[in-house]
């Protein structure tokens, strides 16, 4: 039997592909969900039914995979804009800010989300959350030389920071911009707005994973009696 969380996974990615249209430049996410979306994206590409699109990649993974799928890439250097933009999140609260970066490629995905005229978000029912940063820890992409003194800055914030170790590589994780991250746990994000700020004005920090009123759009993907469905 499928996992539920890949069928509503599936099922969300289908839904934000199929609001793609032909001739658009799309901000391409990354994560799990999002690169299901890439997947559906080159198989209506392949089909004929979507033509001439283009890829602005968030992240090493989403390039790769738009070149497997077949989706041609542009950088931001030879474009003017973005049309759409479809990117997951670690969690959605009730006015549809987020916090990002659970794959440690919030920097290029923010750059990129942020440019995009319509910004699509896609998660399954488990991101969601009444309060940022409860079940989640905020990620912060850091500059290697200023992580002891980023670390006690945050501290001094109230975050208790950590630093995200490699799962199949010994040391630290690092990011597509060879920089570390610190996953910061706070009680609780009151203010996401002023947070996002004050992290970011950190002498070494690069960019935090919080995406504040950057949202236009966010697909849910739920089961219900058994079957996947979108909200
Ligand atoms: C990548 O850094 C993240 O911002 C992802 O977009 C986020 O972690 C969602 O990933 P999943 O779709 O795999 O949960």
């Amino acid at each position: 039997s499928v996992d539920p969380i890949q069928l509503m996974k599936q099922e969300v990615a289908k839904a934000a592909a199929a609001r793609v249209h032909s001739g658009s430049i799309v901000g391409l996410g990354s994560g799990s969900t999002a690169a299901l979306m890439i997947q559906y994206l080159g198989d209506r590409l392949q089909s004929g039914e979507l033509k001439d699109i283009k890829g602005v990649p968030t992240s090493f993974q989403s390039s790769v995979l738009a070149k497997q799928y077949g989706i041609p890439l542009v950088t931001l250097d030879e474009i003017e804009y973005i049309d759409i933009a479809i990117d997951g999140a670690d969690e959605v609260d009730p006015q549809h800010n987020l916090i990002k970066g659970g794959g440690a490629a919030h920097t290029r995905e923010k750059i990129v989300d942020a440019l995009a005229k319509e910004f699509i978000v896609v998660v399954d029912s488990s991101k969601l959350v009444d309060r940022l940063g409860t079940t989640f820890k905020l990620p912060v992409e850091v500059i290697p030389m200023a992580i002891t003194p980023v670390a006690r800055a945050i501290e001094k914030l109230g975050g208790k920071p950590e630093l995200r170790m490699g799962v199949k590589k010994a040391g630290p994780v690092i990011t597509d911009q060879g920089n570390m991250v610190l996953d910061v746990k706070f009680d609780s994000i009151d203010n996401p707005a002023e947070m996002e700020k004050t992290i970011n004005n950190i002498p070494g920090v690069l960019e935090n994973g919080l995406f504040v009123g950057l949202t236009d759009l966010v697909l849910v993907g739920e089961v219900k009696d058994g079957q996947p469905i979108v909200r």
